[in-house]
């Protein structure tokens, strides 16, 4: 097979992962790590991921998530970011409807140019959001490199 239908064909098989994860809200039984609400406009994060969010990862990324330092996950890691609206009702803030799905998948291999992370993310209806993973994702994510990329740090 030549190099570009590897690739190809390693794009489509992590695209099933994420897709399927989107599906199931699988990650939703995984450990949850933290949760965040950016609830200010002035908020530099706030456009698009104002709302509160929670991250998830899976057992295989679970002991260096909790890691501060000198972290590299291994291949097979997932984590998981589901946003969603905030809203007030009654003196208290909810969860509106959900906004953003957003997966990081390590596998070495695969994302060398990433970190050796596939970045996928979907709206509240399941819609692609990813078009360049580095110029969408990573760019960003890459500020914590000595995190393995990964910003969220598992509190006890
Ligand atoms: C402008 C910066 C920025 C961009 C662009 C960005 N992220 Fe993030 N992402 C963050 C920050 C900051 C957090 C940590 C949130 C927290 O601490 O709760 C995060 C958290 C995450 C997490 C949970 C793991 C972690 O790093 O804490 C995933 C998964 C994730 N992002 C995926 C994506 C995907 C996929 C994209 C591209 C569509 C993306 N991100 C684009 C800043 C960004």
């Amino acid at each position: 097979m030549k190099r570009s239908a590897l690739i190809l064909s390693a794009l489509l098989v992590s695209l099933a992962v994420a897709g399927k994860l989107f599906k199931t809200g699988e990650y939703k039984r995984w450990n949850h790590v933290k949760s965040m609400v950016i609830y200010s406009p002035k908020h530099p994060l706030y456009n698009p991921f104002g709302g509160i969010h929670h991250v998830y990862a899976n057992d295989r990324a679970l002991p260096t998530v909790k890691k501060s330092s000198r972290r590299n996950f291994p291949d097979g890691s997932v984590l998981a970011f589901l946003l969603y609206e905030l809203k007030e009702s009654g003196g208290v803030y909810v969860e509106g409807k959900k906004k953003i799905e957003a997966f990081m998948v390590k596998d070495s291999e695969r994302y060398p140019k990433t970190g050796g992370w596939g970045f996928f993310a979907y709206d509240g209806k399941g819609r692609n959001l990813v078009k360049d993973m580095r110029r969408d994702c990573f760019n960003c994510h890459a500020q914590v490199k000595e995190l393995d990329y990964v910003f969220s740090v598992y509190k006890e």
